[in-house]
C-alpha cells in the first residue's frame, strides 16, 4: 500500500477494457466517502487536486488526508494534480509528494502546448512522476480558465500523434464533446466516438483521459431541487457512453460534479428535514455516505474497475 503512479493501473485498465476513476477531492468527508467505496470494491483509485482545491484546503492538508486514507484502507492511491497551469505548480506538487501531474496548456497554440508540456515531462520523469497533458479544448469552467461552448475544439487525431511523440507524455486528455460542470448538453447527448476510436488506433500505447465525465445523476439533481436548490436542466454524460469509452482506450475518467451534487443533495435534505440540528457531523455524515454510495455505483457499473487495486 502507498502512493503509486498510474502506469500499472492504466496498463491493466487498457488490457481489461475498464477505466480508473479520478475523483476531485477538497476535504476529509469527500476523501473518506471515495476511499470507503474504493476499499469495498478493491478498486484502483486516483484522487486529484485542482488549483481551486489547493486554494481552499491547502495542499498539505489534502496530502496528509490522502496519506491517512492509504493507512486506513490499505489501498494504493495515485495522488494527481488536476489541470496544472504551469511548471511552477507542477514543481510544488511534485515536491509535496504527488505521483502524477497534469499540465494543461491546451488553451495555448499547438507549438506552445508542446513546449510547455515537454518541459513538465522532463522535470517530472526525472523524479519518477507521470504526466497527463491535454490537446483540444473542452467547454466549461475550471478554476482558472473558462471556455465558451463555441470556442471548444475537438482533439485532432494527427496532432495527437505528433503531440505524444514530441512531448513523451504518459496519458492524453482528449476533447470529444464532454465538458466540465453540470450542463454538458442542451439536447441529445453526443460524443465523437469515431474520433476517439481513430485516436486510440493511432496512439494505442497512450492511455486516454476523459475530463468532464460526470453523469450528473438525476436523483441528486432532483433532491437538490426538491430541497430548495435551483439547478434546472442539468445534464451529464450517459452511463452507457462512459462504459463504451472505458472499453476503448480511455483509462481515466474524471469526476467532480457528481461528488458536488451528491454532497449538496444530502446536506440540503438533512437541513430541511432537521431544521433544529446544528452539529456539522450530523449533515456531513450523510453527505459522506451519499458520496460513498455514488462512487461505489460508478466503480461497479460505469468504470468497471472493481478488483483492480494493485
Ligand atoms: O476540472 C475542474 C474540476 O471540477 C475542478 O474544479 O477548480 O473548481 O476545483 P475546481
Ligand atoms: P466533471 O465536471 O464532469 O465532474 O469533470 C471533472 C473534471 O474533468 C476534473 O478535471
Ligand atoms: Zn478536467
Amino acid at each position: 500500500m502507498g502512493l503509486v503512479t498510474s502506469t500499472e493501473l492504466f496498463r491493466r485498465a487498457q488490457e481489461g477494457g475498464y477505466a480508473i476513476g479520478a475523483f476531485n477531492v477538497n476535504n476529509m468527508e469527500i476523501i473518506q466517502g471515495i476511499v470507503d467505496a474504493a476499499k469495498e470494491e478493491k478498486s484502483g483509485l486516483i484522487l486529484q487536486v485542482s488549483a481551486g482545491a489547493r486554494k481552499y484546503a491547502n495542499s498539505i492538508y489534502l496530502r496528509k488526508l490522502v496519506e491517512a486514507a492509504i493507512e486506513d484502507s490499505d489501498l494504493d492511491i495515485v495522488l494527481h494534480l488536476d489541470h496544472g497551469e504551469n511548471l511552477e505548480i507542477v514543481k510544488q506538487c511534485i515536491d509535496d509528494g504527488f505521483t502524477s501531474v497534469m499540465i494543461d496548456a491546451s488553451h495555448y497554440p499547438f507549438e506552445e502546448n508542446v513546449r510547455i508540456t515537454k518541459e513538465v515531462v522532463d522535470y517530472a520523469h526525472a523524479r519518477g512522476v507521470v504526466v497527463e497533458a491535454e490537446l483540444g479544448k473542452l467547454a466549461g469552467v475550471e478554476d482558472a480558465v473558462s471556455v465558451a461552448k463555441e470556442d471548444a475544439t475537438y482533439t485532432d487525431p494527427d496532432e495527437a500523434v505528433e503531440f505524444v511523440k514530441r512531448t513523451g507524455i504518459d496519458s492524453l486528455a482528449v476533447a470529444i464533446g464532454t465538458s466540465h460542470g453540470a450542463y454538458k448538453f442542451k439536447g441529445e447527448p453526443k460524443l465523437d466516438f469515431e474520433r476517439l476510436e481513430k485516436i486510440g488506433k493511432l496512439i494505442p500505447n497512450t492511455p486516454l483521459v476523459l475530463h468532464g465525465a460526470s453523469t450528473v445523476l438525476p436523483e441528486f439533481v432532483e433532491l437538490c431541487n426538491k430541497y430548495g436548490g435551483d439547478i434546472p436542466g442539468a445534464q451529464g454524460v450517459p452511463e452507457e457512453m462512459l462504459r463504451r469509452a472505458a472499453q476503448m482506450n480511455v483509462a481515466k475518467i474524471n469526476i467532480d460534479t457528481d461528488l458536488r451534487l451528491a454532497m449538496t443533495a444530502a446536506i440540503r435534505q438533512f437541513m430541511v428535514e432537521n431544521p433544529s440540528e446544528f452539529d456539522p457531523r450530523k449533515y456531513l455524515g450523510p453527505a459522506r455516505a451519499a458520496i460513498k454510495g455514488m462512487v461505489q455505483h460508478k466503480i461497479r457499473n460505469v468504470l468497471g474497475s472493481s478488483g483492480s487495486n494493485l
